[in-house]
């Protein structure tokens, strides 16, 4: 990236942040025939569950914070207004609810400080597990230090370090050089003193991947996986003719949700389901699979976007559903749930025997 590059300047990058809140309130910005693959996976009904409602627990333990639900809001924004008035309503939601919240990448902080209120929740989030990101291009050309002052700037708990080539490469101004990926995240494990987490934006953990990455000493990962909203598609949707084609080509590209849960799950690695989420059911589906946390964006920003009585909403139906799920399933704790039986449909079974 050139310093002078317009694209990535203090105005182009705030420009970018409001151009992708609105296109993703508004446009059709979801992959059209690509699934999560959860579908495939069918929880077996208890008739006779032998427990009560009020005996399940939901609630997890992570990095010093005490979750209500294994629920997040993904991490979307930050760096202009509009984000800055996103990021308070759903962390207030995620203080109301006790769920996790992740702000969007702190890039823009990291050129102008003066914009970390764009991004600091704490205020009215004091109890939330919170999540910082940046992209690991970003990380890689950072200092270790600058990158530890950004989550301490904001009091995260932990830093979603993210990966989005697919993106880049439609971007306009986007990264181009993608070297040196596992040897920043092994000096980020090393130095940083704060946990990590490998986050995708939306192309999935392939097997591949999941193995680089605990190789090199990651223990948490947010798969992002395909079957919601493509980044490639926004991006797309900004591009102009020409990138726009190129865009249109690889909409559906991507390694879908419920795969990628199951290959990172293979190498030891703790998981945040994310990608295309949109109900109980498939949260409930992806922590059978081994998932620790179920992650949205796309729902949580539509219904923010509507009012925050909206994302409140939103959140009482999935915590609600949840117990439904763990109820037909006689599971008292989320331990239980992953025991549960299940079925994988055929989709599902070919993903599951790549190597
Ligand atoms: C408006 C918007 C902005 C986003 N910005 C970021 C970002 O800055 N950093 C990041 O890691 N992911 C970002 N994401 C990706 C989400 O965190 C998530 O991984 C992805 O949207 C898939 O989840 P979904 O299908 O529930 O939307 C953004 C998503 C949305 C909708």
């Amino acid at each position: 990236m050139s310093p002078h590059d317009p694209h990535n300047d203090k105005q182009g990058i705030r420009q970018r942040k409001v151009d992708h809140i609105d296109l993703c309130t508004r446009e059709d910005v979801e992959q059209r025939l690509t699934t999560t693959l959860l579908e495939e996976v069918t929880l077996l009904h208890r008739s006779l569950p032998e427990l009560a409602v009020e005996e399940i627990d939901l609630g997890a333990d992570l990095w010093g914070r005490r979750l209500k639900a294994p629920l997040c809001v993904s991490g979307m924004t930050g760096g202009a207004e509009a984000a800055q008035r996103i990021n308070l309503e759903l962390a207030k939601v995620a203080q109301r609810f006790g769920l996790a919240f992740g702000v969007g990448s702190q890039r823009a902080m990291l050129i102008d400080p003066a914009l970390r209120d764009t991004y600091a929740v704490r205020e009215v989030a004091p109890d939330i597990l919170l999540l910082g990101n940046i992209g690991l291009v970003q990380a890689a050309q950072t200092p270790v230090d600058k990158v530890r002052e950004l989550v301490r700037a904001i009091e995260a708990d932990a830093l979603c370090v993210h990966l989005n080539p697919a993106q880049e490469m439609i971007q306009a101004g986007g990264d181009r050089d993608f070297r040196g990926g596992v040897e920043t995240f092994k000096r980020l494990v090393g130095e940083l003193g704060i946990p990590i987490i490998a986050k995708e934006t939306g192309c999935g953990i392939a097997p591949q991947t999941a193995r680089q990455l605990a190789e090199a000493g990651v223990s948490w990962v947010d798969v992002s996986g395909a079957g919601g909203t493509t980044w490639v598609g926004v991006e797309a949707l900004r591009a102009k003719p020409g990138r726009r084609e190129v865009g249109e080509d690889y909409w559906e590209w991507g390694v879908p949700t419920a795969a990628s849960v199951l290959f990172a799950r293979r190498e030891g690695l703790q998981v945040i389901a994310s990608g295309g989420l949109r109900n109980s059911y498939e949260c409930a589906r992806a922590l059978a699979l081994g998932a620790s946390l179920c992650s949205m964006a796309l729902p949580f920003l539509r219904a923010v976007q509507e009012s925050p009585e909206a994302a409140e909403a939103f959140a009482t139906r999935l915590i609600d559903g949840l117990q439904v799920a763990m109820t037909l399933t006689g599971s008292r704790t989320l331990a239980d749930l992953q025991r549960a039986p299940r079925l994988h449909g055929p989709n599902l079974r070919r993903w599951e025997e790549l190597e």
